[in-house]
């Protein structure tokens, strides 16, 4: 269990299909791209839109092809963050894994469970003898602050690559990390 500032959190690797997990994740979602974070999802985006979403996460993980993590509050159990890391590349990138949807919910941050949730994923990523993480993010975000602080290095920025929730254009930054 990690503590922060009187907040109490544990890390969990999902192996399976839970409707209670499914539901969680996409209340999560909403809440994230309802406080303005560009994810892949307009602000358009409804709860139905994102079960959907999370049940074809959730095929991927019991196929191998994703590994889940989320971050829990202790004690209530709610689901207050997630990463997943996408390991199902061709056969001459086996070595690599791309980092996606690094989410904290809008009253959790800057407890440092995003920080832990990155820590997880490279244990996990090592363990699958993975040396090289990829992942972009939007430029000059508290997301692309935080890969920074924890070692990862820019490869460059794309200006326009994506759209806020609200339709607004954003940068994109790519980033990674060797971790052999
Ligand atoms: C980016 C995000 C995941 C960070 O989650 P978090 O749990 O608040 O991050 P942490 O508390 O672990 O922060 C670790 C470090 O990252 C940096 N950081 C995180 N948020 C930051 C912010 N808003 N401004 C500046 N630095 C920030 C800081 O260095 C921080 O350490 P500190 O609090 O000791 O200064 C969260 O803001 C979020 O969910 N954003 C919306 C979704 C998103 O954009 N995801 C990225 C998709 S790739």
């Amino acid at each position: 269990m990690s503590t922060s500032e009187g907040s109490k959190f544990v890390i969990e690797k999902v192996e399976r299909t839970a409707e209670t997990t499914i539901s969680a994740l996409a209340d999560l979602t909403m809440n994230v791209v309802r406080h303005g974070a560009s994810i892949g999802f307009m602000d358009t985006l409804n709860i139905a839109e994102a079960i959907q979403f999370w049940t074809h996460v959730l095929t991927k993980v019991e196929q191998g092809k994703t590994i889940l993590l989320i971050a829990k509050d202790v004690p209530t159990g709610q689901i207050v963050g997630t990463v997943q890391l996408q390991i199902d590349l061709p056969s001459n990138q086996s070595h690599r894994a791309d980092l996606a949807k690094m989410l904290v919910h809008n009253s959790f941050r800057r407890k440092g469970i995003a920080k832990k949730l990155l820590q997880q994923i490279e244990l996990n990523a090592r363990a699958l003898h993975k040396s090289l993480i990829v992942l972009d993010t939007v430029t000059d975000s508290p997301a692309y602050a935080l890969y920074l602080r924890c070692g990862w290095k820019i490869v460059g920025d794309i200006p326009n690559y994506a759209f806020f929730p609200d339709g607004s254009p954003c940068s994109t930054t790519y980033f990674y990390k060797s971790i052999e």
